[in-house]
């Protein structure tokens, strides 16, 4: 088959990778011309495991090229995917004015029967302006079909969760989109759930804002296991095990970020708001998530008493292990409230400190985890990197001027900090 793929973003570029990985002919399309470049000299616009070996690959192999026109890009193609960006605006509603540029363009350019898939993750009744939009300027009557096609794959590990995915949703209207559908799809052998558009772009928002629901639950549970001395480990263990809840997504933290979560959160509660439906759970979710990074900070001040005048190592800048992404990352805010309350931050990522130098002010990065601790009075972790559960805790805190931990992904057993030595503080944990 051959796809123009729109939109070179996260979605875009591994969907693209990895539809041409399974044998069809991709066209990637950007109208971003650095980025353009930088993909047809080799190099990739993001960290992602796996995949630029895989855009080598099939780049060398012909089934993948990179453009910046839609017009020549669509041609020839079979299905055009939509994955262009969706950004927040400031009232928490998803700006669609690139997707609806996107559907007038191809409208415009495209000369043969097409399936337009709207990837990008967008408000329910989506699929149906784009459906409209290309009716008005399709001036040549060409037929076509649109179906929403929702991407679950996560940053880190993108590339697997698209080839290996639990579930493939599409929605689409007629018999000819979802039998093409169903062939495209068809060698990664996974659960093909068809529905109409609007529940497919519903099950999208409804999906994320679930799993930030637990986030937000097992973390207001940690909140409880503080105060009685309970072990939220544990507690979600042991919930784990029911089927019907799952150990995933039960992990507590610092807050959970990243460009996903917030803003699907934030988008899905303005289409409630719209539609006259009050989703109170889903306000609750966003604040307890705002609290939650505060709390954190508390934690430091229980450690440090006095923040003022303290230095603070911070392990962990991207949103979540495996990324080098910072968008919307906690890192950020509990960086922010250190220093409101007076802290001297110095930092380290192991993969993300270009896009911190960009982000962050006024802290001084470091080129390693121990440098982060030299000097400090306190450590605190933010991103649970492999890199950081693996330290050699004796020669981190020979570094710090106090050997006190603050762990916002409970990395340690506490019993172990404490025999080393360690002031050790974690989420819904007993402090030792
Ligand atoms: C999320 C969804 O998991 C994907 O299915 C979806 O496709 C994607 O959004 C999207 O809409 O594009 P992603 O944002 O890459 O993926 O990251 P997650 O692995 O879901 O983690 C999100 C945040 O939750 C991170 O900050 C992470 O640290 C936090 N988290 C996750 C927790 O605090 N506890 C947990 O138990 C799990």
């Amino acid at each position: 088959m051959n796809i123009c793929m729109i939109g070179t973003g996260y979605v875009g570029l591994v969907t693209g990778a990895c539809f041409a990985e399974i044998g069809n002919n991709v066209i990637c399309v950007d109208n971003d011309a650095r980025k353009i470049s930088t993909l047809k000299k080799g190099r990739m616009p993001i960290y992602e495991p796996g995949l630029e070996e895989m855009v080598h690959k099939n780049v060398r192999q012909k089934r993948l090229s990179f453009s910046l026109s839609i017009a020549d890009s669509i041609r020839d193609a079979h299905f055009a995917f939509i994955a262009v960006g969706t950004p927040p605006r400031s009232d928490g509603s998803a700006d669609l004015s690139y997707v609806e540029n996107v559907a007038r363009e191809i409208a415009v350019h495209m000369k043969k029967y097409l399936i337009i898939v709207e990837k990008s993750t967008v408000p329910v009744e989506t699929c149906e302006w784009v459906k409209r939009t290309i009716l008005r300027y399709n001036k040549r009557k060409i037929p076509f079909d649109v179906v929403s096609n929702p991407e679950f794959l996560r940053e880190g590990t993108a590339v697997k969760d698209f080839l290996q995915p639990d579930r493939i949703i599409i929605g689409a209207e007629s018999e000819k989109a979802k039998s093409a559908m169903r062939d495209l799809y068809g060698p990664l052998k996974a659960p093909m759930v068809f529905t109409d558009p609007k529940s497919a772009e519903i099950i999208k928002h409804a999906s994320n804002s679930f799993l930030a629901t637990k986030i937000s639950y097992i973390n207001s549970v940690a909140n409880i296991c503080e105060k009685v001395g309970a072990n939220v480990e544990q507690v979600a263990e042991g919930m784990g095990y029911d089927a019907r809840i799952a150990r995933s997504f039960l992990s507590a933290g610092c807050g959970f970020g990243g460009f996903c979560f917030p803003k699907d959160l934030e988008a899905f509660l303005w289409i409630s708001k719209k539609l006259g439906v009050d989703f109170h759970i889903l306000e609750t979710v966003r604040r307890v998530n705002e609290d939650q990074k505060t709390h954190f900070v508390h934690k430091v001040e229980e450690a440090l008493w006095i923040i003022q005048g303290k230095t603070v190592g911070v392990l962990g800048l991207a949103f979540k292990p495996n990324t080098d992404d910072m968008r919307f990352a906690p890192s950020i805010d509990i960086i922010r409230m250190l220093q409101e309350r007076g802290a001297a931050v110095q930092a380290y990522d192991p993969i993300s400190m270009a896009n911190a130098r960009k982000v962050l002010k006024g802290v001084k990065l470091k080129d390693s985890a121990y440098e982060a601790a030299k000097g400090a009075d306190c450590l605190v972790i933010v991103t649970d990197w492999q890199e950081f559960a693996e330290m050699d805790l004796e020669k981190i805190k020979k570094c710090l001027n106090h050997p006190t931990v603050v762990d916002g992904r409970n990395l340690f057993d506490p019993a172990r900090m404490k025999r080393l030595g360690f002031h050790y503080y974690s989420i819904g944990r007993p402090a030792v």
